[in-house]
């Protein structure tokens, strides 16, 4: 009893663009924490987004949705090409890799999208904002939800008086709102105990519902302060002053794009991890940024963000905690020294590395 070796099923998606790259990095990085805390990791790869339609014609299969559901926890990396010269983009929208990544978010019940934001001491001059306000500290998460909303409401084309319109439906139920609040709830517990809702109450009648719903559970988390918030003002807000966050919880199409300001309020998106989180211990973990086609395979693209979310799979699936933070303080230990492109700021005493040399430093700094 209790001399077992811990061993994990890690599902592998590598993705399209610098997926490839990046993930190889983050596998390179779980390899040597899971040497040093003790257990053991099997990687089942697995396809989806744009090499899972040059392979079969379409961008989610079932068998890879059956792979990882047969796996604790699944890294990928980014998925996509460049709409403008991908052959991917001339099919259907339903047959695009897009259409796989949200396809999988639904087939996997990944309800809970927790981006972090997170200003690293040795990152405050990649950071865009004024140095009184990035000097009060910037540390949030956003809990995005993310399989409701206009991304999966009824959407349809029609030609109406002559014209073509076009409709996206918003809805959203009691349920769906409070599954994600209750694990936002409980995340704002364990940190500053701040809960702010960002939704847009004054025009949406899902917002109200959003905010009955939330004002509704606050009961039960007497130790957590909440506030509410109309979406535009906390887009001003995000970099007025971001120390003012801690937990941001908010629907789907508002926190996909609240997310991409999030990353760069701390230096670069190269650097925002995620988790998607369904119930239970499973989940998805990916950077928040894009397959960035037009620096795949050239060494340059940060692989950090895919690291991070590889220590958050450890953390939140795997409940490997001593093996996740070892990550986090290896990135940190590296970036005194060493920086990718995008978080290179002139004259800031760092050496610029690429991709593999940057996954061999975190790698090493282990401990
Ligand atoms: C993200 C991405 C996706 C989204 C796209 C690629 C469909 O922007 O994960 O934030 O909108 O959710
Ligand atoms: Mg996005």
């Amino acid at each position: 009893m209790g001399t077992e070796k811990r061993s994990y099923r890690v599902g592998v998606i590598k993705g399209d663009g610098i997926g490839p790259e990046i993930v190889s990095q983050a596998v390179r990085v779980l390899d040597r924490a899971a040497q040093a805390y003790g257990f053991s990791l099997e990687y089942v790869p697995m396809l989806m987004g744009g090499c899972s339609i040059d392979q079969y014609g379409i961008p989610l299969t079932q068998e890879t949705i059956d792979k990882a559901r047969s796996c604790d926890a699944v890294l990928m990396g980014s998925i996509g090409g460049d709409p403008k010269t991908s052959p991917w983009y001339q099919l259907e929208p339903s047959k695009r890799p897009e259409a796989g990544l949200l396809g999988i978010r639904k087939a996997l019940g990944l309800f809970a999208n927790l981006r972090f934001s997170v200003l690293y001491e040795d990152l405050k001059d990649a950071c865009p904002l004024r140095e009184d306000i990035a000097g009060e500290g910037i540390d949030f998460v956003i809990f995005r939800e993310l399989t409701g909303g206009l991304y999966f409401g009824e959407k349809k084309t029609e030609v109406v008086d002559g014209e073509e319109k076009a409709t996206d439906v918003l809805s959203y139920t009691e349920s769906e709102i409070r599954r994600i609040a209750k694990k936002a709830f409980e995340s704002a517990q364990l940190r500053r105990k701040k809960l702010t809702l960002v939704d847009k109450a004054n025009v949406l009648e899902s917002s109200r519902l959003w905010r009955k719903v939330v004002s509704q559970m606050a009961g039960n988390y007497p130790d957590v302060q909440v506030d509410y918030m109309y979406v535009d003002n906390a887009a001003m807000q995000l970099v007025r002053r971001p120390s003012q966050f801690d937990v941001v919880l908010t629907e789907n199409m508002f926190g996909d794009i609240l997310s991409d300001e999030a990353s760069m309020v701390v230096g670069s998106i190269g650097m925002q991890p995620s988790a998607s989180l369904a119930e239970g211990s499973f989940g998805l973990y990916e950077p928040s940024h894009g397959s960035a086609p037009d620096i795949a395979g050239k060494d340059a693209a940060n692989p950090l963000a895919t690291i991070l979310s590889a220590a958050c799979l450890l953390r939140y699936s795997l409940g490997e905690t001593k093996a996740a933070d070892a990550i986090e303080r290896a990135v940190m230990g590296v970036l005194k020294q060493y920086r990718t492109k995008d978080l290179k700021a002139d004259g800031d005493g760092t050496e610029c590395v690429g991709t593999i040399r940057m996954g061999g430093l975190v790698a090493d700094a282990i401990e």
